[in-house]
């Protein structure tokens, strides 16, 4: 028996294969090895003011044995049992009979794993329990043994009295080797009660207690959830019930605390979300009837089929530009509007039309959203061209001699500066290509058209040395439409059209589905839904490989809680 010393020895214990530490299963006890752990204990104790024995066997006897003769010096003991933790009546009667102060650890998550590693026989005889934390584990068990047991009251310095960090306040995720380790719990109540204003880490650990009991709960929730879902297979309910929800909320918020009604309330809707979030991924694999699922699956997977592209312009517009850009083996189709290029595709004259839908520096092309609006179209493809304006004129005018611009209304936005520094006035057109044919035509000096360069040129027009257009990086992003669905193996954006539910939140509502997935959105465009003031529809689009499963689960949810939804396209911007 050694003697009793000071300062106060804590002997550290550990049982069975932890003296295989560094070579068994990794994923749970990490690499570290025991003579780390001891080493680490070490360098903490002296941190704390204590000094450090070890005990280490594969044997419920010699355990026994040496948690006995500890009472003859050590002042506390921290102890991973190991499996014994879960059986060993011995080790807990030896433990009671100490006496000493005793903090349970364990490397891993024993909440987390196989059922039988969350039952503690010996937790009857210890101050708490840490877990989770990989070798944290040990160091946060000694620390709150020593601090709230053996000394406490006492300030805790590190050797060079510079710091006084607690272990408890170690960044969890970076503490753990294990790489389940997540959690920390301190069953002690007498700790709390004998504390008389608590520390930051005191709480925080109270916090993830709590938040652990919290999880047990809302692991239930899920699971009963996930009960709901069959029954509702079975009974042919929809997932989404807004009286019951309501219900649910008004019953949460009178247990709530005054004043957190609304906070209540949101936990409540959110707590609800996910409920249904769970349900849906049940229901979808066997939902036969899902439209949009129908349409996706059908959808085609190449572009081979576009033989001939309308676009909306003539030779020499940005839209022609665009057009060769996508589909270069194409026959290309001539017509003055967008809306015409559309009609093309919809009679099956083109297989697909090319629209400008945005540009960076006038914003977006309002007509074409429209379009997408009312027409049955998919947006098969995207890409984006720099749009370099020119200053088109009848051979020998100068500067002086302009009195007028003609255009588009996008490209004489992206050209105000110039215009309004020249005092010209406006003259809307088509189209730029349009404009430059205009201004031939009219044989008239003192109008000038906004174009293409290339335009320019097929119309025989000089080009004035301005810097016409507002921004040296005016882009324009275009959308190739069809009559189908095309989905490639490449496509990694989704666009949708969304009519929301007309209440407050309901915006909210929609985006949520989308963070609680992990899809990144990418765009939100609205526009006022004709014939029905004061509604709107969403343009909403977001990032996901094709036929990507997190995709796929929240348009089932949109679908079915959204008054509207419609997939204008799954592509990929080239
Ligand atoms: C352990 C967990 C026990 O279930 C297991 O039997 C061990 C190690 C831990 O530290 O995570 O041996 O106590």
């Amino acid at each position: 028996m050694m003697q009793k010393d000071t300062p106060p020895v804590i002997l550290l214990i550990n049982g069975p294969n932890l003296n295989m530490l560094g070579k068994r299963s990794k994923e749970h006890y990490g690499s570290f090895t025991l003579e780390e752990v001891e080493n680490a204990f070490t360098a903490r104790a002296q941190t704390l003011g204590v000094k450090t024995a070890f005990f280490q066997s594969n044997e419920e006897g010699a355990l026994v044995t040496a948690i006995q003769e500890s009472m003859g010096y050590a002042s506390g003991i921290v102890i991973n049992a190991g499996a014994y933790t879960h059986y060993s009546y011995a080790i807990l009667d030896a433990l009671l009979l100490c006496g000493l102060p005793v903090m349970e650890v364990h490397i891993s998550n024993v909440h987390k794993r196989e059922s039988f590693r969350s039952v503690s026989v010996i937790q009857a005889a210890c101050v708490g329990q840490i877990f989770g934390l990989g070798l944290d584990s040990y160091l946060v068990g000694l620390e709150k043994l020593v601090n709230e047991y053996v000394l406490p009251g006492k300030t805790k310095k590190d050797p060079d009295g510079e710091s006084d960090k607690p272990a408890a306040d170690l960044p969890i995720a970076e503490a753990a080797d294990s790489p389940e380790a997540e959690t920390v719990i301190s069953v002690s109540e007498s700790s709390e009660s004998s504390a008389p204003s608590p520390s930051l880490s005191d709480l925080r650990l109270q916090i993830s207690q709590v938040d652990a009991e919290l999880m047990k709960i809302f692991n239930r929730r899920m699971d009963l959830a996930q009960e709901v879902a069959h029954t509702k297979i079975r009974s042919k309910t929809a997932v989404y019930d807004a009286r019951r929800e309501a219900e649910v909320s008004g019953q949460a918020r009178q247990c709530a605390q005054d004043d957190m009604g609304t906070r209540v309330d949101s936990l409540m809707k959110t707590m609800m979300r996910i409920s249904r979030e769970k349900q849906y991924d049940i229901l979808l694999p066997g939902d036969n009837n899902w439209k949009i699922g129908q349409a996706l699956k059908e959808a085609r997977t190449s572009l081979d089929f576009i033989r001939t592209a309308a676009f909306g312009g003539t030779k020499g517009s940005y839209s022609e530009q665009a057009a060769q850009k996508l589909f270069p083996d194409a026959r290309k189709l001539e017509v003055h509007t967008f809306s015409q290029a559309c009609e093309l595709v919809l009679s099956g004259e083109a297989d697909a039309a090319v629209l400008p839908l945005e540009n960076t520096t006038a914003g977006t092309v309002d007509t074409v959203y429209e379009l997408l609006q009312k027409k049955s179209l998919h947006i098969v493809r995207a890409t984006s061209i720099t749009v370099a304006h020119v200053l088109a004129v009848l051979p020998g005018t100068k500067l002086s001699d302009i009195r007028t611009v003609t255009s588009h209304p996008q490209a004489i936005s992206q050209c105000s500066e110039a215009i309004s520094q020249y005092g010209w006035s406006s003259l809307p057109s088509d189209n730029t290509a349009f404009a430059a044919q205009e201004v031939k035509r009219q044989a008239d000096p003192s109008v000038a058209a906004i174009s293409s360069e290339e335009a320019a040129r097929r119309n025989g027009l000089d080009i004035l040395p301005v810097e016409i257009c507002n921004t040296s990086s005016n882009q324009t992003r275009f959308i190739a439409v069809a009559r189908e669905l095309v989905i490639t193996p490449d496509a990694d954006r989704i666009s949708t059209l969304i009519h929301l539910p007309h209440r407050s939140g309901g915006l909210v509502s929609a985006l949520e589905i989308f963070a609680d997935r992990g899809l990144n959105l990418s765009s939100i465009f609205s526009r006022p839904i004709q014939d029905t003031p004061g509604e709107y529809s969403f343009f909403l689009d977001f990032i996901c490989p094709a036929m990507g499963k997190d995709a796929l689960l929240a348009l089932y949810q949109l679908s079915s809680e959204m008054p509207y939804i419609k997939v204008l396209g799954w592509y990929v911007e080239k």
